[in-house]
C-alpha cells in the first residue's frame, strides 16, 4: 500500500488523481486538502486552507501529490522534501519560485521529485537519471494555445473567455491562461532547469500543436528519444503515483493507424514575450524566477477578473522584473518576503497600466 496525500484535491489535477486512485487498490487516500471548496469525507483526513504541512504531519504519506496552483503550493513542496518523502509534482510554481532552496532541502532530505507535468514526466522517463554529460539537449513541447498563429496586434483585444479555450488540454483557469501567453512553458523551462540539472541553453521550446510529443532528449551520439501520447493528464499521474510500476490506466494506446500529426514549429518570442521573459529570469537565477512567478500570478488573476489586457499581463511581469533587483535568498522566509514585494510592485504596475 501507498499512502497517498493529495492537495489541491478539488482542482483539474485532483479530480483526475482521484480517478487514478480510486482504480488503484494499492494506492490509499490519506489525506486531501483543497483551498476553499468543502472536501468533507473524501479522504480520513482532509484541510481546507491554512498551513498544509499540518496536514502532511497528521497523515505521514508516503508521497504528496501537489496539485495546489501557485505560490501557496510552496511549504508542502518544502515538507515533503525535508522530510524524504516522494513529491509527485504538478504544482510548477513551488520548484520555478524556490529553486536552489528546494534542492536543498531534496538533498537534505534525501527524497524523490516525480513530476507530473507532462513534458517533465515524458522528459523524466527519456532521460532515466541517464548521465548527463550524455546528454546534447531537451526539448519541451508546447500546442501554442490558443492564439497560435497570432501576431502580436491580433492580441489586444482577446477576452478571458477565448484564451480559456485550450485547444488539445483541459486545465484550471490560471494554468490555461499560463498556456494562452507561453508563461506556462516559461514556468516549464526553470521547472525542467531544476529537476535535470540542465543548463538553459540545452533546454529548448518547440511549438507542436497537436500535443502528442510531449518531449524529446537529444544524447550526444546523435540518438534522440521521445516520449509519445495523448494529452491526457491521467498518464503522468499515474505513472508518478505508481512509480517506478507504472500501472494501468484507461487511456488508449497510442493509434498509429489515424494518422499522426507531428509537426514543429520556433516559438513568435514577440507575440508571446513571456517565454523569453522566464528564460531570462531562469538565466539570471537568485530569486529573479519567483518574483517573474509572483507578478505573473497578480497579471493572470487581474486579466481573468477583466482588469487587465491580454498583452498586459508580459507588460506586468516585465516591469516588475525591472523594479526589483532579486537578492539571493537563504531561506523561506526571505525568499517569501520577495515573493510578497513582489506581487505589491506586480499590482501597483497593474493599477498603473489600467489608468495609463
Ligand atoms: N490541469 C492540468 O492539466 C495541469 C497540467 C500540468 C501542471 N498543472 C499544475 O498543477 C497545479 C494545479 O493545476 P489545476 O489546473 O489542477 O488547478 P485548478 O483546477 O485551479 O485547481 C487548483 C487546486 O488548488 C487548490 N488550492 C488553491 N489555493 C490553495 C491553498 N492556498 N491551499 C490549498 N489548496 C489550494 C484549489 O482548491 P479550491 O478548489 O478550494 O480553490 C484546487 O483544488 C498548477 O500548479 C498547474 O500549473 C496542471
Amino acid at each position: 500500500m501507498k499512502k497517498v496525500a493529495l492537495l489541491g484535491a478539488t482542482g483539474s489535477i485532483g479530480a483526475q488523481a482521484l480517478e487514478i486512485i480510486s482504480a488503484h487498490p494499492e494506492l490509499e487516500l490519506v489525506a486531501a486538502a483543497s483551498g476553499s471548496q468543502p472536501i468533507d469525507g473524501l479522504a480520513p483526513l482532509t484541510q481546507v486552507g491554512g498551513d498544509l504541512t499540518e496536514l502532511l504531519e497528521r497523515a505521514g504519506p508516503d508521497v504528496v501529490l501537489n496539485a495546489v496552483v501557485g505560490f501557496a503550493g510552496l511549504p508542502a513542496t518544502m515538507w515533503a522534501l525535508e522530510h524524504g518523502v516522494d513529491l509527485a509534482l504538478a504544482n510548477k510554481e513551488s520548484l520555478v519560485a524556490a529553486g536552489e532552496l528546494a534542492l536543498d532541502a531534496k538533498r537534505r532530505g534525501g527524497g524523490r521529485i516525480l513530476p507530473v507535468d507532462s513534458e517533465h514526466s515524458a522528459a523524466f522517463q527519456c532521460l532515466e537519471e541517464r548521465p548527463l554529460e550524455t546528454v546534447d539537449s531537451l526539448v519541451l513541447t508546447a500546442s501554442g494555445g490558443p492564439f497560435r498563429g497570432r501576431s502580436r496586434a491580433d492580441l489586444g483585444s482577446v477576452t478571458p473567455a477565448e484564451a480559456l479555450a485550450h485547444p488539445t488540454w483541459n486545465m484550471g483557469p490560471k494554468i490555461t491562461i499560463d498556456s494562452a501567453t507561453l508563461m506556462n512553458k516559461g514556468l516549464e523551462l526553470i521547472e525542467a532547469h531544476f529537476l535535470f540539472g540542465l543548463p538553459y541553453d540545452r533546454i529548448e521550446v518547440t511549438i507542436h500543436p497537436t500535443s502528442i510529443v510531449h518531449a524529446l532528449v537529444r544524447f550526444r551520439d546523435g540518438a534522440a528519444l521521445a516520449h509519445l501520447g495523448y494529452p491526457d493528464m491521467r498518464v503522468p499521474i499515474s505513472f508518478a503515483l505508481t512509480y517506478p510500476h507504472r500501472a494501468a490506466t484507461p487511456i488508449p494506446a497510442l493509434d498509429l493507424s489515424q494518422g499522426l500529426i507531428l509537426e514543429f514549429f520556433p516559438p513568435d518570442e514577440d507575440a508571446f514575450p513571456c517565454l523569453a521573459l522566464a528564460r531570462a529570469a531562469g538565466e539570471a537565477g537568485r530569486t529573479v524566477p519567483c518574483i517573474l512567478n509572483a507578478a505573473n500570478e497578480v497579471a493572470v488573476a487581474a486579466f481573468l477578473d477583466g482588469r487587465l489586457p491580454f498583452l498586459g499581463i508580459p507588460e506586468v511581469v516585465e516591469r516588475t522584473l525591472n523594479a526589483i533587483e532579486g537578492p539571493a535568498a537563504r531561506d523561506l522566509e526571505e525568499l517569501t518576503a520577495v515573493d510578497e514585494e513582489a506581487r505589491r510592485v506586480a499590482s501597483a504596475q497593474t493599477r498603473a497600466l489600467v489608468h495609463r
